[in-house]
């Protein structure tokens, strides 16, 4: 009887469990319509707004709100357990994983592998490589149980003042888009996905939040959207972030026409858009966001969730709108290694991704110049150590970018590995100023205070007299000087002191290069920075150049790498390296010159209609970086895609063909030197004169050869897709190839052509949108 009770009871809760399950689904990956239709408004609200980010003041108090996940994560999605939807967490990028090193209540270490800035990584011009050290990140971020890492960085360099540029590939779209498309395959190979930004045109940090980007559909088309184009096609990102800024008037993140007709309309975009992290906007509506197909608000604030519950009740908002992001948003959940119940361990093979990270470095990095062969250095025994950065050497930028790395190595300790030593004396005088320099600028609280906690700051340069410099040089065999520059979110860099060279720097460097000189000495000069510097004033100092970037943890090892020929350099410039910053046409109407900290409060803005502050024209248009410079045959310090090696290369049997809706192109790379190397060949065409302007060249595609030894050969080959050799006609509102005689120009740097193919090609269109236009009248930049 007892036992009948028990059974009846037991199949009566089982009954109730089954109707519970009935009525509210749990949320699998194929239930989706369902689990939505389960939904309340307020939990489809919740979904479409982010979790809240604990660093953020006042966001915190959200219904929802996630604590803590992962200690450090920028942010997380909320979760909704009566769906059985977790929250998923996201944390920053693209040089590496971006959380906390340490948590309350545990000794364990949370470090993150440093991998090198964007920089540098496209400067390998290796796909192979990048989408190894992309799936070492997607490794990191799976195993410190995040879902989403928050990168890679694809806006282009419009200006070599952007302060972001070291997150950034290039000036070039086809680099951005090849290099992208690899990391985001790279990463989401490991089952966890990537937020590409700034979707689209985040071309500038200062006032980054609220400028207009002013730019023609022809350049938006050709450039600043390309790269996320050719990345989407080929890689299917399973998110992108919308940028802070509007481009033509409207902010990316309420843009319609950008976020939907063009992503996920045209392109076939499959995943979410969430934006950048803002709170409330006061001139936005979060339905206008809502309708654009802006799936996600981040780091997201209870007062946007609320606006789109009342949005919807009032009929401002189409539920229809709001259902189409909530099942993006359930999609995308269902993928995320949090809904798949993964159980990651915290502790990724760091010392695996050490050694990926030093490969992946020492390729990206770019001989400028090397004079008579003065590197490799085989024999090196002293060097003296110039420059504060050789000791605190500069792993990444600042900011949201910057990873909590275990160590860095600087450049003794990197020298020191490959059995160089440095002068005692000096090394000690700056390691002692090194330290006391941190711990003033940690005192000072400094508005740059955010920083310490953020990356490493760029340290003031000590001053070298005649007679240290003369006393190095009798103890060293060389004198390597590094000079290191740092920049980041929020502020671009300033022309004096930060693209040019400090009056103390200049001191640096001419009076040990004259006093080494004169002792027969070589002169080698390290940039250890993530972006573009003056280098035409005081180059003839040097007799070997080397940019090392902001390299990663392992940057010290890689530059002895290269110093000393055990590597042998093979990296190329993404950008042009001009010999004044105004050289740049886009300089003169870039953000102005001044420190964010001193120039206005909250209160200053919203002014309305200051030029680089509240709008910015792209007056350049198309001629952006090298497009500029060699269709207008202007002088440069170094040209895009230059780069030295230890050998020499020639190239031979250029190959064009049509084959389908492609040109086929290879090219054969031989080496003629005497060491091992790898070589990049750059494929720039010349499109036949049209309806409307061209630049001279543009590049179309690129591929780099595996490490040739003398005398060996590799052929390349390449397929470029007819479209991409299309320009954006905007009378008609197409891409638009004109039928003639194409000219496929094989380079090792855009004024390095040495090989050429011609080909005549029928014409091709394709239509597209007319959207994007710009709203105001520009005076465009003709030749
Ligand atoms: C940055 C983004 C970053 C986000 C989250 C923003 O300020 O622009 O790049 O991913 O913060 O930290």
């Amino acid at each position: 009887m007892k036992h009948k009770k028990l059974g009846l009871a037991l199949a009566a809760g089982l009954l109730s469990t089954t109707m519970m399950a009935q009525q509210i689904p749990q949320l699998t990956a194929n239930n989706i319509d369902e689990v939505l239709a389960a939904m309340t408004i307020e939990e489809k609200a919740q979904l479409l707004v982010g979790g809240g980010n604990p660093g953020f003041v006042g966001s915190g108090a959200m219904l929802g709100h996630q604590k803590k996940i992962v200690a450090g994560a920028a942010g997380t999605t909320v979760a909704i357990p009566r769906l059985g939807i977790p929250a998923t967490v996201v944390a920053d990028g693209p040089a590496g994983v971006h959380i906390d090193a340490h948590r309350d209540g545990t000794d364990q270490t949370f470090f993150a592998t440093g991998f090198p800035v964007g920089t540098c990584l496209a400067s390998t011009w290796n796909t192979a490589l990048v989408e190894q050290v992309g799936r070492a990140i997607g490794n990191e971020t799976l195993e410190y149980g995040v879902d989403v890492i928050l990168g890679p960085g694809m806006n282009l360099h419009r200006n070599p003042l952007c302060g972001r540029n070291f997150e950034y590939y290039s000036e070039d779209p086809v680099v951005t888009g090849l290099i992208g498309t690899a990391m985001v395959q790279g990463i989401q190979s490991q089952g966890v996905g990537v937020s590409a930004k700034h979707y689209a045109v985040n071309s500038q940090e200062s006032d980054r939040t609220r400028v207009d980007e002013r730019v023609s559909q022809r350049a938006l088309r050709e450039l600043y959207l390309k790269g996320f184009e050719m990345m989407t096609r080929r890689s299917q990102p399973w998110t992108l972030m919308s940028a802070y800024n509007k481009i033509n008037g409207t902010y990316a993140q309420g843009s319609k026409d950008l976020l939907t007709t063009v992503l996920r309309d045209e392109w076939g975009f499959k995943g979410i858009v969430m934006t950048d992290w803002i709170g409330k906007r006061k001139d936005l509506p979060v339905a206008q966001e809502v309708t654009a197909g802006n799936d996600l608000m981040m780091p997201g604030y209870p007062a946007q969730a609320q606006e789109i519950i009342d949005d919807v009740k009032a009929g401002r908002v189409d539920i229809k709108d709001v259902d189409r992001n909530v099942r993006n948003m359930l999609e995308y959940i269902v993928r995320t290694p949090r809904f798949k119940g993964y159980k990651f361990s915290n502790k990724p093979d760091l010392k695996a991704h050490a050694e990926i990270t030093r490969q992946s470095s020492t390729e990206g990095m770019v001989l400028l110049k090397n004079t008579g062969g003065t590197l490799p250095i085989r024999h090196l025994k002293t060097v003296a150590l110039f420059g504060v950065n050789s000791y605190d050497f500069l792993s990444g930028g600042l900011g949201s970018g910057c990873v909590n790395v275990p160590y860095v190595v600087d450049m003794v300790t990197g020298l020191k590995n490959v059995g160089v030593s440095t002068t005692p004396q000096l090394t000690e005088i700056y390691q002692n100023y090194v330290k006391y320099a941190k711990a003033k600028l940690k005192a000072d609280k400094n508005p740059m205070m955010w920083f310490l906690d953020q990356g490493q700051p760029k340290l003031d340069e000590i001053e070298i007299s005649e007679r240290c410099a003369a006393t190095e040089a009798k103890l060293a065999d060389a004198a390597i000087i590094t000079i290191g520059r740092q920049a980041g979110e929020g502020m671009d860099r300033q022309i004096e002191g930060e693209f040019n060279l400090t009056d103390n720097e200049k001191k640096m460097i001419f009076r040990v290069s004259d006093i080494f000189r004169a002792a027969g000495k070589p002169v080698i000069v390290i940039i250890n920075s993530g972006s573009v510097m003056e280098t035409a004033s005081w180059r003839d100092r040097a007799d070997a150049i080397l940019v090392a970037w902001q390299p990663g943890e392992e940057g010290g090892n890689s530059v002895a790498d290269v110093l000393t020929g055990k590597a042998n350099p093979s990296g190329h410039l993404t950008m042009t390296w001009p010999i004044a910053a105004t050289d740049h046409p886009s300089t003169k109407n870039f953000a102005p010159q001044y420190d964010m900290y001193t120039y206005r409060t909250m209160e200053d803005w919203g002014a309305g209609n200051i030029p680089g502050v509240d709008f910015c024209n792209h007056e350049e248009d198309i001629y952006v970086g090298y497009r500029y410079f060699d269709t207008f045959r202007r002088q440069v310090a170094y040209p895009f895609g230059y780069g030295l090696s230890y050998t020499t290369f020639a190239f031979a049997n250029p190959s064009v063909r049509v084959k389908g809706n492609n040109v086929e192109v290879s090219i054969t790379v031989k080496n003629t030197g005497s060491v091992a190397g790898k070589e990049v060949a750059q494929v720039y065409v010349q499109a036949p004169k049209g309806a409307y302007e061209k630049p001279a060249k543009e590049l179309k595609a690129f591929a780099k050869t595996r490490e040739l030894k003398p005398g060996e050969s590799e052929t390349l080959k390449m397929v470029i897709e007819k479209r991409d050799l299309a320009s954006f006609d905007e009378a008609g509102s197409q891409w638009k190839a004109d039928a003639g005689t194409y000219v496929f120009k094989f380079g090792a740097s855009v004024e390095d052509i040495r090989a050429t193919s011609s080909l005549k090609l029928d014409g091709y269109t394709e239509k597209v949108n007319n959207v994007l236009a710009s709203q105001q009248p520009l005076n465009l930049l003709k030749q």
